[in-house]
Parts: structure tokens; sequence; C-alpha cells
């Protein structure tokens, strides 16, 4: 395999696709995006309300190769300069990472680089630092998407304590089967976004679960609430509901972020996650950063959502500080993340 120093020139593909985005990026140093495809399957699995693992594992295969000559062409490169290839191996969907891993492994066999695995939540920890090299640490990350909701402490690259998560739903699952409940199509983040922005968020005093307790979060109760609510009074406005239940989740994530970036004394709080492309949650989220006199951080909505080039950054601290991963690694769907204790 050909040696590589890793460097600020190091070019690292980033391959993901752990659930349903096909997506492959060139990034330079771990910063510097030299392109991003992201291909959507949303489409596909609209009409089922949720991702179907058999319909998105067939995709990846199909799309996956275009898509990567698509991030070389676009990149302005020849496939020779690629040093590294990164890719998810966990956690998400096992058909759907196989694809991935598959491929990854294949393209640095054949261009004789180093192949990179990527834990996928690490890689949502590093989207901010695509936009903003000069986060200093320590950071609290607030990662809130479909699959994952967690408040992390990331003291320096590679160290990071897990200070809460959800005990149930994801926040973006809660906003998902709230939208599916309501009608309002899939996938319901977006929808509730659009339909709270002509809603009262004072109508109906939804609950905040636990929002003085500690640093984990609890959404199902609040879903709960929401169907109970409307099944009792079926004439509600659906804005008001909308706008209700996304405040709701919304006062509960920022009272958290707010309290575990005091507790810990960071310097910055950082979004991300397919969540984080919220309205309310960016607007309130900044106030709360202003009221702390912390550097508040929100990746562009693109960087937010699942892609390759976060995939790519984290890919190539992890080869700085670990090298190559063997090639007999797997792709493991309940991968855990390695915290540290204090
Ligand atoms: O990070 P992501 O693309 O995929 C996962 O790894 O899960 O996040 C997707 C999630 C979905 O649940 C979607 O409904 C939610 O992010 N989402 C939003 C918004 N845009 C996407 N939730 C609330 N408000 C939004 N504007
Ligand atoms: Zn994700």
């Amino acid at each position: 395999m050909r040696d590589v120093e890793v460097g600020p020139e190091t070019l690292v593909l980033g391959i993901e696709t752990s659930c349903d985005e096909t997506a492959a990026a060139l990034v330079y140093g771990g910063v510097d995006v030299a392109s991003s495809v992201v291909s959507s399957q949303v489409d596909l699995h609209a009409e089922f309300g949720g991702v179907v693992p058999e319909i998105a594992s067939r995709a990846h295969l199909e799309s996956l190769n275009p898509i990567v000559a698509r991030a070389v062409v676009e990149a302005g490169v020849s496939e020779q300069r690629i040093d590294a290839v990164a890719c998810t191996v966990g956690p998400g969907l096992i058909g759907a990472l196989l694809v991935g891993v598959a491929a990854a492994k294949a393209f640095a066999l054949a261009w004789d680089v180093p192949f990179v695995g990527v834990h996928h939540h690490e890689a949502h920890l590093y989207s901010a630092f695509l936009e903003d090299p000069s986060l200093e640490f320590p950071l609290v990350v607030l990662l809130v998407s479909g699959g994952h909701t967690m408040l992390v402490e990331m003291q320096d690259h590679g160290r990071y304590r897990l200070l809460g998560r959800t005990i149930d739903d994801a926040a973006g699952e809660a906003f998902d089967k709230v939208a599916r409940f309501l009608g309002l199509g899939y996938p319901g983040g977006p929808a509730i976004d659009r339909e709270a922005e002509r809603g009262d968020p004072t109508a109906i005093a939804f609950p905040r679960a636990m929002l003085h307790d500690g640093f984990d979060v609890s959404f199902s109760g609040l879903k709960t609430a929401v169907v109970n609510h409307v099944r009792k009074h079926p004439d509600v406005s659906t804005p008001d509901v909308a706008a209700s239940f996304q405040a709701a989740v919304v006062d509960v994530l920022v009272a958290k972020a707010q309290r575990a970036a005091r507790a810990v004394g960071a310097k910055g709080l950082l979004l991300a996650g397919g969540v984080a492309a919220n309205s309310l949650l960016r607007e309130r989220f900044l106030d709360a950063c202003a009221d702390e006199g912390i550097r508040g951080f929100l990746p562009s909505r693109a960087m937010c959502t699942d892609n390759a080039a976060m995939i790519a950054a984290a890919g190539w601290y992890r080869l700085r500080s670990d090298g190559p991963t063997p090639l007999d690694c797997g792709a493991s769907p309940n991968l855990a993340l390695p915290w540290i204790s204090s």
C-alpha cells in the first residue's frame, strides 16, 4: 500500500451509505471541500412513510459508482490524486452500510491507498469543522437527526464524552412520526417546520419531558400527547399543533444544550444532524449561545444532513491519529463511539 503522509494536501475520498443518502466527497486536509455529491433517496421511500432497508441498499448499489465518478470530476482531479478512501462503517442499516464498505475497500485496493473506517456520529461532529476549522475545544455538540439525538462534549479531536442522549425516540424520528400522524408527509421535519410558520407555538401546552433533569431527553411522551390532543379535539388547527409540538421539542433541546455548555465550560456550542435545519431550533440555539457569551455554530443545511464531506473530514483525522483501518473491518449496524468517562 502507498505510504501516506497525512497533512493539509492529503486528499480523502469520503463515502456515505448508512441510511437513505448515497454520497461521495473529496476533501483536502480534513477541511477543504473540493466536491460533495449527495443523492437523496427520499422520493423512493416517501410512499412508505419511512426508509425501507431493502430499497435503500438497492438504490445505493445503483448510484454509488456514478456518484463517486461525479465527485472526482467535480473536484477536477484524477483518481490517481486520491490519497485515502474513508467510508462509514456504522452505525446504520446493515445492507446499506455493506454497499459503501465493499465499494470503499475495492477503491482503496485498486488505487493502492489506505482504507479508513469512519463512525457516522463522529463524522457528524466534524461537519462544523468543514465550515469553521478555527473552532476551539472544549465544544459541546447537540447532534439531532432521524436516527440519533445526543449531547457530546468534544474535548479534543477523537476525545468525546457522552453527556446525554434520548432514552426513546430520536428528535427527527419524533418530527417524522408526528408529521405522519398529522398527514403532513415524509420527511416530517421540513413539513412541520413549514406548517408551524402559520401556527401559534403557545396554543397547546405540550409536555417538556425531563426539562430540568440531567442531559438525557425523551420524546415518546410528547408524541403520545400530540396524538391524544388531536383525537380529543379533531377540529384543532394543524399549524397550531405543529407549532406547539415544535416549540416543546426545541425548548427541551436548547435548555439542555445551554446547561451542558455551562457545566463543561465550553468555548462553543455546535449544532449537527438533520434536525439542525429546523428554523426555530437554529434561532433559539443562537439566542442561547449569546446568553452564555459563547460561540454558537450552525452548519449550513447541506452539512447538517447526511453527506460524505463530513466522512472524509473525520476520516482524515482518524488516518492521522490511528493510521489505516485493516481491510477485514466489517460493517457494524450498532457501532458505538469509544466514549471517555471524564
Ligand atoms: O441527519 P439526517 O439527514 O439523517 C439521519 O442520519 O437521520 O436527518 C434526517 C432527519 C429527519 O428525521 C428529518 O425529518 C429531520 O432530520 N429534519 C428536520 C428538518 N429537516 C430535516 N427536522 C426538523 N426541522 C427541519 N427543518
Ligand atoms: Zn446522520
